[in-house]
């Protein structure tokens, strides 16, 4: 009895002063490996750098002396995000490379694109870009659950699977490289999410992709360290979102931080320790709420539901709606 009260005040504590899962918690304090020692050098190719963590992303690593490469679809955003890096360090070298995730056919050309624009392979893959969602799921299209699976699952997968199959690095092979995957997924991807149905299931499928890669190739040098945010303050988020129907976007511009959301300087800042530390999975979330609703649900899934169901989904509706 007296070992569970220890247990649960000390939980508590730890819900309190974290703004992350225990493990990043953890080895971000205890390991001396810094930022400067890990991206010394590396050639770091960040895809989705043109907007929200993406680019404080881009921005954080201009300090460490590493070779940055920037994609996204979009080639004016991307020559903003680099022009932000040259202007936060004048040394910083970063180049551009519009890439569509999702334009299968020509991955492979740009994945080698990638491999040379710096004259050395790329040492580490931030893979970010992903689209959200707003929707009721009986409402949702088909083509849209579609279309949310191949930016947010399908798309980052492919780019991993053709940078290890260009260099020839397979289970059964016997090549060795040294490649890091940083998978940005979302607190979506283990807690049922309500009102984003499709956006929920990709990146629970994203993170079952990488997952395996980790397992399958981790012996031939390939890292991966997922990582899910919960809500971090990016003006745009929601604006590009999906809906239920086709071919249409949410709209909403979000003009200021909301209270529960974590300023993306950190979220960057959390990403890189995590990267750096090679965690495996991981959360970063600034309200304990959240952090506990993650290690209660993977515990006890069942009474987890039950809760909600005496929450009600419509109250749970209006919360999300008003802090993200
Ligand atoms: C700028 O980058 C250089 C090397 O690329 C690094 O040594 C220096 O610390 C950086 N400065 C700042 C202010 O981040």
């Amino acid at each position: 009895m007296i070992f569970l009260v220890l247990f649960l005040v000390l939980l508590g504590i730890f819900l309190k002063i974290s703004d992350s899962s225990l493990n990043l918690w953890f080895w971000s304090r205890v390991s001396r490996r810094t930022e400067a020692d890990h991206y010394r050098g590396k050639v770091v190719w960040i895809v989705g750098a043109s907007s929200g963590i993406g680019e404080d992303i881009a921005l954080r690593l201009s300090r460490f002396s590493s070779l940055l490469i920037l994609s996204a679809r979009r080639t004016e955003l991307l020559e903003t995000v680099a022009k932000k890096c040259r202007d936060a360090n004048s040394s910083c070298q970063v180049k551009i490379l519009p890439l569509d995730m999702v334009d299968f056919p020509n991955l492979e050309r740009k994945t080698r694109e990638a491999d040379e624009i710096f004259g050395r392979k790329v040492d580490i893959v931030v893979l970010n870009a992903g689209r959200s969602q707003r929707a009721e799921w009986t409402d949702i299209d088909p083509s849209v659950d579609a279309e949310c699976f191949q930016i947010n699952a399908i798309g980052p997968t492919q780019v991993a699977r053709t940078i290890l199959k260009n260099r020839g690095l397979h289970p059964t092979g016997d090549k060795l490289d040294n490649l890091q995957f940083i998978v940005i997924s979302s607190v979506a991807g283990l807690l049922p999410a309500i009102l984003s149905p499709s956006y929920a299931a990709a990146k629970a499928a994203l993170m079952q992709y990488f997952r395996l890669l980790a397992l399958e190739m981790g012996e031939k040098g390939v890292k991966v360290s997922i990582i899910c945010p919960s809500h971090v303050y990016a003006p745009n988020m929601l604006k590009s979102a999906f809906t239920s129907s086709p071919g249409t976007e949410h709209g909403e511009v979000i003009s200021a931080p909301r209270a529960a959301q974590m300023a993306p300087e950190r979220a960057a800042e959390l990403i890189s320790l995590a990267a750096v530390n090679e965690i495996y999975e991981c959360v970063i979330a600034s309200t304990p709420s959240v952090l506990a609703s993650i290690y209660f649900f993977a515990n006890f899934p069942g009474v987890f539901a039950r809760i909600i169901n005496i929450i009600g989904a419509q109250r749970l509706r209006k919360i999300r709606s008003a802090h993200e």
